[in-house]
């Protein structure tokens, strides 16, 4: 399975992908922004870990970025249960060195279309850090709406922040 972007793809999981996802998840320009199951250091006893679930997945839900071969970051979705089953989360990183290239806003949209056509959902929601604008331009470019802020929802290494809401509704999605 392969989506195409322009300057990459969106793809399923290979054993081989442990080297540059250490190498990229490992900093805390990433980390700091995600939620704790995330690990700081990120070793590579974590990233051989993560890809052997990832392998397993069915349906496939959680992707490589993949520029010229190489994971680059990763985009995915997030089941949850009960009265939000049909309400998943998104979530998303980039490898620092590939910050400001404009691939997230279309990986994005590339998920969005994914998740719409393939699963059985009416809602995607996304969940920023206060101090991470960049994230919430990617998601404005991406055509999701911020709904609401939670007042200091989130404590992310000791620190206290709000937490903006940004959702994106099927059958508004823009043609
Ligand atoms: C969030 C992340 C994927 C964005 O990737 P990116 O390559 O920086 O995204 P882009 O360059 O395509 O777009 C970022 C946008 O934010 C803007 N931006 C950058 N710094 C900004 C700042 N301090 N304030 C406001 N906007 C900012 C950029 O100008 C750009 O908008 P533009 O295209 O209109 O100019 C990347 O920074 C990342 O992986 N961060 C760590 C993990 C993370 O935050 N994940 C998301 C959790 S919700």
């Amino acid at each position: 399975m392969e989506i195409k972007g322009q300057g990459f793809s969106l793809r399923g999981w290979r054993i081989d992908d442990a080297a540059s996802l250490q190498k990229h998840a490992d900093n805390i320009n990433v980390s700091s922004y995600l939620f704790n199951r995330f690990p700081h250091p990120y070793t590579m006893g974590n990233a051989v870990e993560w890809i052997s679930r990832m392998m397993k997945q069915d349906p496939l839900l959680n992707f490589v970025i993949d520029v010229d071969g190489e994971l680059a970051g990763v985009i995915g979705i997030d089941m949850r249960n009960d009265i939000y089953q049909k309400a998943p989360l998104i979530g998303y990183w980039l490898g620092e060195t590939y910050w400001g290239s404009g691939i997230m806003p279309q990986a994005v949209k590339l998920m969005v279309n994914y998740a719409f056509t393939h699963m059985d959902i009416v809602r995607l929601q996304a969940g920023v850090f206060s101090n991470n604008p960049r994230s919430m331009r990617v998601l404005e470019k991406a055509d999701f709406v911020k709904e609401g802020i939670l007042k200091s929802a989130i404590i992310k290494y000791g620190v206290i922040l709000d937490e903006h809401v940004y959702g994106l509704v099927k059958w508004v999605i823009p043609s």
